[in-house]
């Protein structure tokens, strides 16, 4: 038996292997009002049928400033409730968990669908919010949030969690990763406020740690909660592994249950590395620091790669990201590959991958 293939079980919820789909931005609400379509049931259902133990929802906006552009996907309404249902039915009849990407972009929100810069308010942006009001790189500037605004955010995300239940999904993902809103406050290079929000680690994490709170709360105990960090801002001074490991731990005691470890995104001009899993010592260095399951995502593309990642002890789900683009079958080739038996889709089986 191989652990790629092997079950995890996190609270209610059991995932049939570690191969999981990682949150992708797929830009295609053609409606700009965040609610999925044709598309999405396609993308989502190749992914489901091609044997991902979990698939993970792009990230999701809890309202409408959230949304990095106006083609982005939500789920602060009803109508949007309601598009996703069917979706989150198809997947899990192929037997993958449907999990989704909380997410508010912060001073990201209101670019462009090909990501390059702002929209104006007369094209249809917004003004966007922060911790602070200093602009991303070659963005426009973002409003800083006050403090008695803050509340207003973290019952956003709990809508947003409430709704994706009622959608269907069956785990929960906060976006705190890519220099996203939750990572603007986590960072000290993007979060200079004099509030109890600002500061201290500690206060940098308050709100982070108050929307895991208030989630778990309003889910109950089933419910997996995720939380995605960048484990590195890449610059002295910035966000770091060491402060991810504490603040993932301060997570964990607020109702969290697994790290999805990525990196980078806050801030431009610095040096990432890149290369075959290049973000799993980022994995490993969180994992041996706390009790919970920790993911590892990047460049991971080939099956042998993923379970020696996960014989390594440390990592406990591999995240497929653009290999799940290139063959949305990965995991079904792969368990071909490591010698596996697994289910395949029955309509499929006349293509199932000689057994080797
Ligand atoms: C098209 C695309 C969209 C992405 N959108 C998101 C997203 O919505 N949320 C997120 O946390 N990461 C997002 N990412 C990052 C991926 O989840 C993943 O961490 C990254 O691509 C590295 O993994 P890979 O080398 O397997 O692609 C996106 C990546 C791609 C290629």
């Amino acid at each position: 038996m191989t652990k790629l293939f092997s079950p995890l079980t996190i609270r209610g919820i059991t995932a049939k292997n570690r191969a999981w789909i990682a949150p992708m931005c797929m830009y295609s609400c053609e409606n700009k009002d965040g609610v999925v379509g044709d598309f999405h049931m396609a993308h989502l259902g190749s992914l489901a049928l091609g044997g991902a133990g979990v698939v993970i929802v792009e990230a999701t906006a809890v309202r409408a400033d959230g949304r990095i552009t106006p083609w982005c996907t939500g789920i602060w309404s009803a109508e949007q409730v309601a598009a996703w249902k069917p979706i989150t039915a198809f997947v899990k009849s192929q037997g993958a968990v449907p999990a989704i990407q909380l997410a508010h972009a912060g001073r990201k929100a209101s670019t462009h669908r090909d990501g390059s810069g702002s929209i104006t308010l007369a094209d249809g942006g917004w003004q966007t919010v922060s911790s602070t009001d200093e602009a991303f790189t070659g963005y426009f500037a973002p409003r800083a949030l006050e403090t008695s605004e803050l509340r207003g955010i973290v019952d956003a995300f709990v809508t947003g969690a409430k709704n994706a239940i009622a959608a269907g999904f069956e785990a929960l993902e906060i976006h705190a990763a890519h220099g996203y809103l939750m990572h603007q406050f986590l960072s000290p290079l993007s979060n200079h406020r004099e509030d109890e929000y600002g500061g201290s680690l500690e206060n940098r994490a308050r709100l982070l740690i108050e929307t895991v709170s208030a989630i778990r709360a309003a889910v109950g105990n089933d419910v997996p909660l995720f939380i995605r960090f960048s484990a590195t801002d890449y610059r002295e001074g910035g966000w770091d592994e060491t402060q991810t490991a504490e603040v993932a731990k301060w997570c964990a005691e607020a109702g969290a249950d697994l790290f999805d470890i990525s990196s980078g995104g806050l801030i431009t001009g610095v040096q990432i590395p890149s290369g075959p899993g290049y973000q799993v010592p980022l994995s490993e260095f969180i994992a041996e620091r706390v009790a919970e399951p920790v993911t590892a995502v990047g460049q991971i593309t080939d099956a042998q790669q993923a379970e020696e990642i996960l014989q390594r002890g440390e990592v406990e789900v591999i995240m497929l990201g653009r290999a799940a683009l290139r063959d949305p079958h990965w995991p079904l080739r792969a368990a071909a590959e490591l010698g596996v038996e697994v289910h395949w889709p029955v309509q499929y089986e006349r293509g199932k991958f000689p057994k080797s």
